[in-house]
């Protein structure tokens, strides 16, 4: 038996007496999978999994991706990225050292979205004895309920194109002020022309129906929204910061305080997530992810 525990008002949940390292039931998977998507944002604690174990478990989920970043996938596992602000004997980054800095869904920039995400806490920074590095997490399906009716109205059948050269222009432009502020410097390996070509712009609807529960989401976000499609530019760019505004309200907020050994899945049909980087080397973090390939977003 599991024990669903709820969290946040509209958004996460804490699933305890599961030990992943054990074979799973297809009836556990079951009750695991509804409180997945009924809250949008699950945890376990206390796991102590294999890299493989990880894939296993996530693989039940669907097609894992393998990330365009192959620096930073995990040696040995191409379906997990490394997401981590350690670096190996010659100083170079082992991962994606500022994945998650702006509000977004992973690989909404594709033709078949995420589905879901599943990141792994191996090490987590800890300064004078408070955790750093938490993650945010917003749902833009309670986002969307709580819309007035009008804006509801305006949005159905309006697309947004989701861009990753978009995000990579602006996550740079990003790095470099942090570095100009002297703050934390990151390293990026330039994606070859050949990368950016293999994920071109998408074009899919703001409001969008979730694939397994039906439910409305706004399928639009910060990171990865370019324009609206048969909006002037900067029409769109109001109409996008609006929604995004409304999206990350407090009250659609969990916010998630790592530990080592947590798994947390998030829904990316549902949720938005944003890394806080409030923690800098010394203070070590590890984390690995999988994600689970998608559907067409409709
Ligand atoms: C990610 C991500 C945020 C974080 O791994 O997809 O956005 O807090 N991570 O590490
Ligand atoms: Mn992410």
């Amino acid at each position: 038996m599991i024990t669903v525990t709820r969290i946040g008002k509209h958004i996460g949940a804490e699933i305890s007496g599961v030990d992943l390292t054990q074979p799973l039931s297809d009836d556990t998977f079951a009750e695991i999978a509804k409180a997945f998507f009924d809250n949008e944002v699950v945890f376990f604690r206390n796991q102590k999994i294999t890299p493989a174990q990880q894939v296993a478990f996530t693989k039940r989920f669907g097609i894992l991706e393998q990330h365009v970043r192959k620096e930073s996938r995990l040696p040995g596992f191409p379906e997990i990225l490394v997401v981590s602000n350690l670096v190996d004997h010659y100083g170079n980054a082992i991962g994606a050292q500022d994945a998650g800095r702006f509000w977004h869904s992973d690989l909404s920039y594709k033709k078949e979205p995420s589905l879901l995400s599943a990141l792994y806490a191996v090490e987590v920074p800890v300064k004078d004895g408070k955790v750093l590095g938490d993650t945010n997490f917003t749902s833009t399906t309670a986002a969307y309920d709580a819309l007035p009716e009008a804006m509801k109205q305006r949005l159905q059948g309006l697309k947004n194109v989701h861009s990753y050269r978009y995000y990579r222009n602006k996550n740079a432009l990003a790095q470099k002020e942090d570095a100009a502020r002297g703050g934390r410097v990151v390293q990026e390996h330039a994606l070859t022309e050949e990368q950016l070509k293999s994920v071109p712009d998408v074009e899919a609807p703001i409001v969008r129906t979730h694939p397994v529960t039906k439910r409305k989401g706004l399928f639009i976000n910060e990171a990865h929204t370019s324009a609206i499609v048969g909006l002037p530019q900067a029409e769109g760019d109001v109409l996008r910061n609006e929604i995004c505004q409304h999206i990350i309200k407090p009250e659609f907020q969990y916010r998630h305080s790592w530990q080592a050994g947590d798994l947390l899945l998030w829904d990316n049909c549902a949720a938005l997530h944003k890394a806080n980087f409030d923690y800098d080397l010394p203070q070590r973090r590890l984390m690995y992810r999988t994600t689970v390939r998608g559907s067409v977003a409709v």
